[in-house]
């Protein structure tokens, strides 16, 4: 998973979810539970969202919070009338389970890697590209996010300040 500042966790808190062990009850609002799991779901185009910075804790992995916390981000594209979600992952079987598929991804949209840049493997990029098509939202009508070029790489600027 990529580094997020704390910062950074701020500035999409809106897109994220967690799973809580003995979560909040009406009895006692204030009550915060034991997390063992987040997502989150980013709005990359009026017909793509991609979920990010999904993980169970060890111990707690096996259980289904993992389908539940995708199912979560699902729901919330239905929401937003959203109709495709991908990720970049190396849980293949994981998200084919979850009705995703693998795509080149020449076929996502630049956009998606803007967050390269930060990336300690941007020159060598391992992860495979996934989307789970939700059929029962409706297509719109939109121009389409520009596709990644083939072969592009992401120009990295050297720090030349000298000490
Ligand atoms: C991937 C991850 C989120 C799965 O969470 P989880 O809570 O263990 O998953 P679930 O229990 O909900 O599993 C759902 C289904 O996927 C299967 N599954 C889970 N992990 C799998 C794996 N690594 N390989 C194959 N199948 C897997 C489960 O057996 C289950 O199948 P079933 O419904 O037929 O029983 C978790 O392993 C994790 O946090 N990994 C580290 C972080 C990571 O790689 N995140 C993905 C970044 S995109």
């Amino acid at each position: 998973m990529l580094f997020k500042s704390v910062a950074q966790i701020y500035e999409t808190l809106r897109d994220f979810a967690v799973y809580e062990l003995d979560g909040r009850s009406s009895q006692d609002p204030s009550h915060v539970g034991h997390v063992v799991g987040c997502t989150a779901l980013s709005i990359i185009w009026a017909d793509l969202a991609e979920v990010r910075s999904l993980a169970v804790d060890e111990q707690y992995r096996g259980r289904g919070i993992g389908r539940q916390l995708v199912e979560w981000s699902a729901d919330e594209a239905r929401r937003l009338q959203i109709r495709r979600m991908m990720t970049l992952t190396y849980e293949q079987a994981f998200f084919e389970k979850l009705g995703f598929e693998v795509v080149a991804k020449e076929n996502l949209p630049l956009k998606v890697w803007s967050d390269c840049v930060r990336c300690p493997k941007r020159d060598g990029c391992d992860e495979i590209a996934m989307v789970r098509v939700l059929a029962d939202v409706p297509l719109v009508q939109m121009q389409p996010a520009p596709p990644t070029p083939k072969g592009v790489s992401i120009p990295v600027l050297q720090d030349s300040v000298e000490d």
